[in-house]
């Protein structure tokens, strides 16, 4: 176990999934919350930060239970705050110590730097320098521009960086971490799929005992992984509810439902399709369409889960990045704030939270998924919103306008799966426009809806742009859609990227 101390830089989650792609098992902790049981961590991690070590408010915690008593690796802040503290000298840098840079110096007898050649290139992102090693400081390495781009504290296991080792550009980053974790921290491979799905399952039995535990399933991954794992530990106690809210796509109740029965899971299907379209009937508001469903939603729960007798647990696929998300580094003050979706049970609702997810990144959920056996393609489907169609019916949500867009989405969705296209494109789908346009068929005139088709690459959702998918496509699906789906007559494809569009047209 390997502890990353947060000090607030972005690159934080990076560092970590870099660490984890070694098969290590890490948790990020803010640099102002120590975890109580220290004697866990083999090895610590100092981050970057956003702050100079020589603010006033800079982060400045005490690590008497770190430096010197554990393999230490201090990364950018992490590197100039001990520095700074320890007797040598911090101060705003003459040169730009941005972007790319090579080793020209790299002390080579060191297991630190080993596998690593002089000219190695790394990523640089600070503006200020050590211009003084701290007390016993011994040079590792340099740039042209930086002289102590690594240093080591003699007799400790103390390594310090100025670059960042964990970002893609630093081209031997994930050997250097391998070099400090394995062949000076000693820490131990071990942290596999197959490994968290056996850890987990024994973990769970203990946490719930012979309790029952409730789960809403989605059909996206991170649910479905979940109640995977619950139901590997405790079997028929756990109580699957996966509710149809009408703004599904087309089919998709139906086969989801049938896929979680063949995987052995305890599910209901509840079909609250026309409660909900009766709560929604005439608002055109985005937000208050979100809010709406968020309200119905938590009611049909509440009300299966009622039904289930002695139920103590409510079980969620909440994943790593909304933890670390809630547990802000804003200065010395920071407060621990709560996320929609960590603990965010309602009031009513009096049940014991349980998150067999909440320390994986998306693609670790996805190869513990694989490794349990879990259909490829369930794993491999694309981001869908919980809102559904309702944030791509644009205005007012009726059932015929919901079975006109089921239609569309169904015929696009189909086409990019036999075209070979579906697992190059990071979500896709379909809006339906609230205007009608002229048209002409046969000999008459029409005068029907529009439809937008929307297909992005993504890594995450937060930029995303246009997947420039084949003219032959496009004109198939265009005449297929206008052919077969009654009541449109029109096909756009949107070419606008995120910033400064968004991925959803509401
Ligand atoms: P935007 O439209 O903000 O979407 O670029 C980014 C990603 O978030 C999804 N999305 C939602 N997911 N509830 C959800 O569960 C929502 O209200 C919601 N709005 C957007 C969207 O599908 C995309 O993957």
């Amino acid at each position: 176990n390997v502890l990353i101390l947060d000090f607030g830089s972005q690159y934080t989650q990076l560092i970590a999934r870099r660490v984890r792609e070694l098969n290590i098992y890490c948790e990020i902790h803010p640099y102002n919350h120590l975890p109580e049981d220290m004697s866990v961590f083999k090895a610590v991690i100092l981050s970057g930060s956003p702050y100079s070590v020589r603010n006033e408010d800079a982060p400045h915690p005490d690590l008497s239970q770190i430096k010197g008593e554990k393999p230490t690796l201090a990364v950018c802040y992490g590197a100039q705050y001990l520095a700074h503290f320890n007797g040598g000298e911090v101060a705003p840098s003459d040169t730009r110590e941005y972007g790319r840079a090579n080793l020209t110096f790299i002390e080579e007898e060191e297991d630190f730097f080993k596998g690593i050649d002089k000219g190695s290139q790394v990523w640089m992102s600070h503006s200020d320098t050590i211009k003084k090693l701290p007390e016993n400081g011994i040079k590792l390495a340099s740039t042209n521009d930086v002289d102590y781009a690594a240093y080591k504290i003699k007799g400790e296991s103390t390594y310090a960086i100025q670059f960042h080792p964990e970002v893609y550009h630093t081209k031997d980053g994930k050997k250097l971490l391998e070099n400090f974790l394995v062949k000076i921290a000693g820490v131990p491979q071990t942290w596999t799929p197959d490994n968290f799905v056996e850890m987990t399952v024994e973990s769970l039995k203990k946490q719930v005992g012979n309790d029952k535990v409730v789960l809403g399933l989605s059909g996206g991954v991170d649910s479905t992984v979940a109640a995977v794992l619950l139901n590997k530990a405790i079997g028929k106690q756990l109580y699957c509810i996966f509710v149809n809210n009408g703004l599904l796509r087309k089919y998709e109740f139906e086969n989801v439902l049938h896929q979680y029965e063949g995987m052995g899971l305890n599910v209901k299907g509840v079909d609250a399709s026309a409660r909900f379209l009766k709560a929604l009937k005439g608002i055109e508001d985005p937000e208050e369409k979100r809010k709406t469903i968020g309200r119905v939603f938590i009611e049909v729960f509440d009300d299966e889960a009622h039904k289930i007798e002695d139920v103590t647990w409510l079980a969620q696929g909440t994943i790593y990045p909304d933890v670390i998300e809630s547990v802000s580094v804003k200065g010395p003050s920071a407060t621990i704030k709560s996320h929609h979706n960590v603990g965010g049970l309602p009031d009513f609702m009096k049940l014991k939270v349980v998150e067999p997810l909440n320390m994986l990144f998306k693609d670790e959920v996805r190869r513990v998924g694989a490794s349990m056996g879990i259909d490829p393609e369930l794993l491999g489907r694309h981001p869908f919103p919980g809102p559904g169609l309702a944030i791509r019916i644009l205005g007012d949500i009726t059932e015929e306008k919901v079975r006109i867009l089921q239609e569309v989405d169904h015929i696009f969705i189909s086409g990019l799966k036999s075209s070979g296209l579906y697992d190059k494109v990071w979500q896709a789908g379909a809006i339906l426009l609230p205007i009608n346009s002229v048209g002409v068929m046969g000999d008459e005139r029409t005068y029907e809806k529009c439809v937008a088709l929307r297909a992005v690459e993504s890594t995450d959702g937060m930029t995303a742009d246009w997947v420039n998918l084949p003219y032959e496509f496009l004109q198939k699906t265009s005449n297929e859609i206008i052919n077969r789906v009654k009541g449109v007559n029109r096909v756009v494809y949107d070419i606008s990227s995120k910033p400064p569009a968004t991925i959803e047209w509401e």
